[in-house]
Formats: C-alpha cells, sequence, structure tokens
C-alpha cells in the first residue's frame, strides 16, 4: 500500500458535519506527524495515553455530578452514574494491555523521546486522587449522619441491602477498580521496562507499590475484618471440626 497516500486521507479534511461536531480536525492531529515518529510503535503509545485521559476526564466530570445527587440522595442517579464510572475504569483497565504488544526494545526508542514526564503527571489522575474525599463526606452526611447510621449498622446489625449499602456498594467497587488500574498498570510496568528500573524522575519504580495499598474508602475496606473478627470471637480463634474431631 501507498504509505504516502494514506497518510494524507487519514485525518479527514475536517468539513464534514461529523467531522465538525467531534472536532476531528484537532483531535487526529493531537499525535506527532506520521513523519515524525520514532518507530512503528509510538503511535499506539500516544493514542493510548490520550484515550486514558478523556475516559479520567469523563469519570472525574461524572463524579461531580455523582457528589450533587449524593446531597440530594438521589440513589437511582448516583448507581447509575456509578455504573459509567466503573465500565470507563474497567475500560482504562483493560486497554492497557494493547502497550503490551510492543516490545522492551521499541518502548526503550520511545522512552527517549518523554523528556522527564511521569505518569504522576497526568492531570486526570492527579484530579481523581483529589476527589474521593469529597464523595466520602457527602456519602457519610447524607446518607449516615442524616439518618444515625453507622457503617457497621449497614452492613451488620441493621444489615438490609438498604439505599446505603447498595451506595457504599457502588463506592467500593469504584476503590477495588481503581486500585485494579494500579495494579495492572504496574505489571505493565514490569513487562515493559522492569521494577528495578528509575522513572524519568530517577525514582525508583517500585515506590509505585505505595499506591497499591492506598485505599480511597478505608472504613469501608474495614468493616469486612472487623465483621469477620465479631463474628468470628464465637468460635475462639480455632475452630471445632463441624465433623465432631
Ligand atoms: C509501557 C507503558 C508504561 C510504562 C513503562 C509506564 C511507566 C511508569 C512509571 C515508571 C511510573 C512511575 C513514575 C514516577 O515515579 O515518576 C508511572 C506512573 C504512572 N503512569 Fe505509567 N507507564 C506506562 C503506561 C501508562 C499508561 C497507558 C497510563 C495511562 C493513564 C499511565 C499512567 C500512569 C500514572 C497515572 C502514573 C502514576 C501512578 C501512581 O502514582 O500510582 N502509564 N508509569
Amino acid at each position: 500500500m501507498d504509505h504516502e497516500y494514506f497518510y494524507s486521507i487519514m485525518n479527514g479534511e475536517g468539513t464534514l458535519d461529523y467531522e465538525i461536531y467531534l472536532n476531528t480536525k484537532t483531535l487526529l492531529s493531537c499525535q506527532k506527524d506520521f513523519k515524525d515518529f520514532c518507530n512503528r510503535d509510538e503511535l499506539q503509545f500516544q493514542v493510548v495515553h490520550q484515550v486514558e485521559e478523556m475516559w479520567m476526564k469523563l469519570i472525574g466530570y461524572t463524579l461531580l455530578d455523582i457528589d450533587d445527587h449524593l446531597q440530594q440522595e438521589n440513589t437511582q442517579r448516583v448507581i447509575t452514574l456509578f455504573h459509567r464510572v466503573h465500565i470507563a475504569l474497567r475500560l482504562m483497565t483493560e486497554q492497557l494491555a494493547l502497550l503490551e504488544t510492543m516490545s522492551p526494545k521499541e518502548y526503550q526508542e520511545i522512552r527517549l523521546q518523554l523528556g522527564n514526564g511521569s505518569g504522576q503527571e497526568s492531570p486526570g489522575f492527579r484530579s481523581l486522587l483529589k476527589m474521593h474525599p469529597h464523595i466520602w463526606h457527602s456519602f457519610k452526611s447524607c446518607y449516615l449522619e442524616k439518618k444515625s447510621l453507622t457503617v457497621e449498622q449497614i452492613y451488620n446489625s441493621q444489615y438490609s441491602h438498604s439505599e446505603a449499602y447498595v451506595v457504599a456498594e457502588a463506592l467500593m467497587e469504584y476503590d477495588e477498580l481503581f486500585q485494579r488500574f494500579r495494579f495492572v498498570h504496574l505489571q505493565l510496568i514490569h513487562r515493559s521496562i522492569g521494577l528495578g528500573a528509575q522513572s524519568l524522575k530517577g525514582r525508583p519504580v517500585e515506590l509505585l507499590n505505595e499506591g497499591l495499598r492506598a485505599r480511597f474508602f478505608p472504613e469501608l475496606w474495614d468493616i469486612r475484618h472487623q465483621m469477620t473478627d465479631s463474628w468470628g470471637a464465637q468460635y475462639g480463634r480455632v475452630r471445632d471440626s463441624i465433623g465432631g474431631h
């Protein structure tokens, strides 16, 4: 195939209504010119990162909406919008696999193009890291304190699969999926540059392990082991066999 010919038509003219509404002219010029790529994998590298930024923009925008609906106790909206956030986070995690089709050597060539850039500078990621305390505050004040409920009650002593419980589980799902993204991203790093490496800022890559331990909603995680401890207490630390031996 004639590469030059297809390169010249791939970005379109930008004049049709579809192109105008979606601003494809600008969108498709957000990647380097084909002639400037350092190798044939660099377009994928840029596209995956850019798409990830778009998903994070959507997630952040949706979380602002969710926060408003939490304050109005509009539970059905909260659940539907969290469903959207969960799908977008799963997409973010799944598409990391695209970058595993790039060989370690090709990535080293791309890495030389990145200056001292770091994923920690991602505007989407940095915004998301600031939003969860607000979500927690709205949930706690409108679904717990206002109704004189505690996390323990909605999960255990007054468990009724209530609205507060269902919303809490949507928060949990968000937290778990966010951690999963971080975990899969670490596996991607392991596979492409190795965990013993230094980041482009000179930091040990292993520092990312700290992020893996971060929890957005620790009270929702803690209730699980608190219940296990209190339910298990009636049997003591080691249980008798149910077979009587
Ligand atoms: C081959 C592909 C990739 C490699 C080798 C890689 C490598 C790294 C490294 C070494 C760091 C640590 C940076 C530091 O300490 O300053 C990092 C952080 C990060 N990267 Fe990537 N990355 C890759 C792909 C991606 C993609 C596609 C995204 C999409 C969002 C991404 C998002 C991030 C984020 C958000 C952080 C900060 C993570 C945190 O603080 O927990 N990375 N990446």
